[in-house]
């Protein structure tokens, strides 16, 4: 199977809704499904907003927008896979949740459809387990956000088939994307060096080194980073950033990578990040 199609993406997130307009842009038709009807009409808005944003900037002609629109399908029903070539899972961040889908997945996907999961941290083999179909379960992961982050990291587990991580890279590529490649190992390239980054950051303010501002310019302006670790913790998300050093630190066993309490409080006072309007710095909604 090498000509893909037809996507499904699950998870109607920050990542998901980015990939599903990524996709149709870009000529696939798309079936995207979140299990949260509200997620869903979220994404339905954010991705119609951005289509239009760029008609209106001619990044795109009108008719292409409207063709762009008419490729999007949105479903909460697993069963509305049953064609695609290709799943991009891009749930949350749990372990026991991703696997349960793609055991689903599994059932209900035909037999050649390769199962992607947009995973920031979690074992491909482990996922890839939960399946009859090991050799077409693969690690794709964008970065935030899709349509415009360059990267896409591919993470072949123990027994990811050559031709399933061959049509995936031209997959990412057909994006416009670089492609890097992974072993399966917790955190994979980016976010096993950036987690610590970020983790370190927290463990700064929370200890009274300097405040969150001077942590980000410092980072800033004396390494050339577009963003400062803090506030790029909030536009990933502080649940998320929080998931992936707990699967750092259980997956390599270091100290090293245990969460800073800090973090820790701010994910359970629902100091999400930038979704949610407060993270270390606060989002004004417009
Ligand atoms: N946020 C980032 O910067 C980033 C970057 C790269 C990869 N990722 C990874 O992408 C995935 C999603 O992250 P996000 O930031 O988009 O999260 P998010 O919280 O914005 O979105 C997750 C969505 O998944 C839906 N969902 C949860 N469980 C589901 C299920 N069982 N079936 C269907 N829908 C379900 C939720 O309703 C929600 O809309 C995670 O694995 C994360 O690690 C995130």
């Amino acid at each position: 199977m090498d000509d893909i199609e037809c996507v499904g993406v699950v998870g109607g997130g920050q990542m998901g809704s980015g990939i599903a307009q990524l996709a149709a842009v870009h000529g696939l038709h798309v079936w995207l499904l979140d299990s949260h009807p509200q997620a869903l009409q979220k994404a339905r808005d954010f991705i119609s907003t951005n289509i239009h944003r760029l008609i209106s900037k001619n990044h795109l002609s009108q008719a292409k927008g409207d063709e762009t629109i008419g490729r999007l399908h949105f479903t909460s029903k697993l069963e509305d896979f049953h064609s695609v070539d290709i799943v991009i899972e891009a749930i949350v961040e749990s372990e026991d949740v991703k696997k349960k889908l793609f055991a689903s997945l599994d059932g209900i996907t035909k037999a050649s459809a390769i199962l992607a999961s947009n995973t920031s941290s979690i074992s491909i083999t482990r996922i890839a387990a939960a399946t009859n179909r090991p050799p077409q379960v693969i690690g794709m992961h964008f970065m935030n956000p899709p349509p415009i982050m360059k990267l896409v990291e591919i993470v072949r587990g123990a027994d990811t088939s050559d031709n399933t991580f061959n049509v995936t890279k031209q997959l990412a590529e057909r994006f416009g994307k670089t492609v890097i490649c992974s072993q399966d190992f917790s955190g994979f390239i980016v976010n096993r060096i950036l987690m610590p980054m970020i983790n370190e950051a927290f463990y700064a303010l929370y200890t009274g080194v300097a405040t969150k501002e001077d942590i980000d310019t410092g980072m800033k302006l004396g390494t050339n980073h577009p963003m400062g670790p803090l506030q790029l913790a909030d536009f990933i998300g502080l649940d998320v950033c929080l998931s992936i050093l707990k699967v750092l630190h259980a997956g390599l066993g270091d100290n090293k990578y245990a969460p800073c309490p800090l973090l820790m409080q701010y994910v359970d006072a629902g100091r999400l990040g930038k979704k949610r309007g407060l993270g270390v710095y606060s989002y004004p909604r417009l």
